[in-house]
Parts: structure tokens; sequence; C-alpha cells
């Protein structure tokens, strides 16, 4: 019998992604995968019913009630889990530092989930990374929303009466999104400095035709991520960046680091010392922050200075936003599949390194690690 695959959708306030989309739909159908659908899952990235080609169900426990494969934006809820079988397939982000409850839960009912966070940072899982293709959506998002917010002009602007001065831009947390805002901000005109903890961002802010901020902290962790810094490196990065961060118009931040709290970089001190009518974005305002005073999902006040906590920036641009999501989901699962039927490979690094339940155990060690399981 061929693998049916299920997009429950997510009925989560703000969430206006889909797990798969028509054109992927096609291409898991090659490979004899079917597909069940609930109703609307679809209808915020406006991708309409009739467009999949799937079966449709009214309820999202009914299309996980008749799927092996159930695809996911959002971390299930209990009536989603429970609606599970033994040995179901999910994928999807889990969030799997944060709700030990829910982890318990996925290892009770025996579901086999993959948390796209946790696929690992190799060079054959690139095409498979999630966290990518939605950070990059986020950086860009961070640099409109920040031009959109500034009292000045991005671009350098001649006029009848004279010449206007291009914005000051500061991205703090050179990842992909990060790259991503200042490549934007760069396009939209703007002078542009770029800072991050990994050395070897140096040469990609600067290929982007951004300045480098030197601070002499160094700090590359394990797979290709920060490590969190020493409170010595804290206060030299912190004297560093105070002079960068008084002179620029914006301030975009999308520092993290991963399974913990965002690192805060920038004090109430050097949110005080900003320019009157500086703009600050806050990438990170959904994990706790980079900047003193930013409240997720709010725009603050602080002197002088607008703090903008964004959250959800995929879903602002959900129809770009799912198809990136939903081919990254492919690459990831389409491997295993052959004649419609799914067979997962347990000695495939991604497989084993993505996995957080399966067989009534939580197999992921990192993440038993940071719980304290
Ligand atoms: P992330 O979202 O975990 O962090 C964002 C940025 O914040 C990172 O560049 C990090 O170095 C920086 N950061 C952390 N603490 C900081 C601090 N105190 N001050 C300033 N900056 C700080 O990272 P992201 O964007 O998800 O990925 C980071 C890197 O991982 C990529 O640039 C790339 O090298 C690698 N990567 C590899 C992939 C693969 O091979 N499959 C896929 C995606 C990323």
């Amino acid at each position: 019998m061929s693998v049916m695959i299920g997009v429950p959708g997510d009925n989560v306030a703000g969430e206006r992604r889909v797990a798969t989309v028509p054109d992927v739909v096609k291409k898991f159908r090659g490979l004899g995968a079917e597909f069940v659908v609930r109703r609307g899952a679809g209808a915020h990235s406006f991708v309409r019913d009739e467009d999949f080609d799937a079966t449709l169900a009214d309820s999202a426990a009914e299309v996980i009630g008749k799927s092996q494969v159930v695809f996911k934006v959002t971390p299930p809820s209990d009536e989603e889990i429970d609606a599970m079988t033994p040995g179901t397939v999910l994928l999807g982000y889990l969030a799997p530092y944060s709700d030990v409850a829910r982890l318990k839960k996925l290892a009770e009912k025996k579901i086999t989930s993959f948390a796209v966070e946790l696929i690992p940072r190799i060079s054959r899982a690139q095409s498979m990374d999630t966290l990518s293709s939605q950070a990059a959506v986020s950086g860009y998002q961070c640099a409109l929303i920040a031009a959109r917010h500034s009292p000045k002009f991005f671009p350098m602007l001649t006029y009848a009466a004279g010449t206007i001065r291009p914005a000051q831009v500061l991205v703090i947390g050179a990842g992909v999104a990060g790259l991503q805002a200042i490549a934007t901000a760069k396009r939209l005109g703007a002078i542009v400095s770029g800072y991050d903890v990994r050395p070897e961002t140096r040469e990609q802010i600067e290929s982007l035709g951004a300045k480098f901020v030197d601070t002499g902290v160094s700090a590359a962790g394990a797979g290709g991520y920060a490590r969190e810094l020493t409170d010595e490196e804290k206060k030299l990065q912190a004297e560093k960046l105070a002079k960068a961060v008084a002179l620029c118009d914006v301030l975009i931040t999308t520092a993290a680091i991963p399974g913990k709290r965002a690192p805060q970089i920038i004090s109430a001190d050097m949110v005080a010392g900003m320019k009157n009518g500086a703009v600050v974005v806050d990438m990170a305002a959904e994990t706790g922050g980079n900047v003193a005073g930013t409240v997720a999902g709010e725009t603050v006040m602080v002197g002088g200075a607008s703090i903008i906590g964004p959250v959800n920036l995929p879903s602002q641009m959900p129809v770009h936003s799912s198809e990136m999501f939903a081919k990254n989901l492919y690459n990831f699962l389409s491997p295993f599949i052959k004649d419609g039927v799914l067979t997962l490979d347990w000695d495939d690094e991604i497989i084993a390194g993505a996995c957080l339940t399966h067989d009534g155990a939580i197999r992921h060690e990192g993440v038993k690690k940071v719980l304290g399981l």
C-alpha cells in the first residue's frame, strides 16, 4: 500500500504557512506517495483545496487518522498527538527544547518524530534545512520592517535642494538571517555594517559590500554555530559594540545560540545611547531578545528609539516560506520513498540526527542533555 502523507494544517494564531504545496505533492506522487489534506489547510498561504492533488478531510484528527506520515509546520497539539497511532512518522518544527510534556507524550505514543530543527548542518542536508530557508525570509523581512519604520531614507538621495545621506544600518548576528538582512538593506541603498562572533562571517559580510565590525571576540562553537560567550568576552564585545550602536540609524539583531535563550547583546545603556529616531528590529524577540527592552510582538519606545520585536516573520510572506519549507521536507523524506513504500534508513546520519522520538524513547542525546532527561 502506498505511503499516505497527511497535512492537518497548523491552526495556531499568527501561523500562515502550510507544510506542503501542490508542486511538492506532485513530486511526492511521482514516487508513489498519496496525500490527505485538511480542507482549508493552505488557505492562509493562498493555496486552494482544489489545487492539491489530494484526498480532502474535514478535521485535523481525520487527516492524521488516515496518515502514515504527518507533515506539520508547528508542533502538534495534544489532540493531534492523540489522533496518531504508534509508528506514525511526524515531521516538522517540534520545538524540541521547549516542552518536555509534549516530548514525553510523543515518546509514550511511540511516534517516530523528526524535528526539522535537529537536521544536522552538513553539506548534504543544506537542501533540507528549514532553519536556513525560513531564516532567509526572516532576515529579508527584518530589513523591510526597519526601512518601513525608519524616519529616514535608506538610500542616498539627491534632490533639487541637496543630498540626503543614506541611513546607517548595523546588523548583529550574521548567520543566514543576518546575511539576508544585510543584503536586503544594501539593495535598499543603506550603508551597512555587520557583526558576528564567528570569525568566518567577516568574509561573508564583506562579500555583500558591508563593513565588518571587529570586536576581537571569536566564539565559533560546534556544528557551524556560535557558542555562548564568557562574561569576560561579553564585556569586551559590549565595549566595542557600543560605539557602532550609537552611530547607527537602524539596528537589526539576529543572534541565536541553539537550544538556549537568545544572547542579550545590547544593554539598556546602549539603547539609551542610540540616536533619537533610531529603529531597532530584534529578530530574536521570540527567544528572549538580543536587546534590553524588547517585547515580543510589540513596538516599544525607549527614549528616542523604537524597539520592534517581530514574531513569526516567515508567516508574513507565506507563499514563498511555505514553498521553501515544503521543498525542504521533500528533500528530507523523498530518498526513503520508493514505489510508494517508505523505508527509513537508521544508518543515515540525517535520519538518525533529526530523530527526536522513536519506538517509545526520546532518541536525541543533545535534547536529553539540555533538558536534563
Ligand atoms: P543561528 O540562527 O543559530 O544564529 C544566528 C547568528 O548569531 C549566528 O551567525 C551566530 O554566530 C550569531 N551569534 C550568536 N551569538 C552571538 C553573539 N553573542 N554576538 C553576535 N553574534 C552571535 O545561526 P544560523 O544562521 O542558523 O546558522 C549559522 C551558520 O551555520 C551558518 O552561517 C552556516 O555557517 C551554518 N549552516 C550550515 C548549514 C549546512 O551546512 N547544512 C545550513 C545552515 C547554516
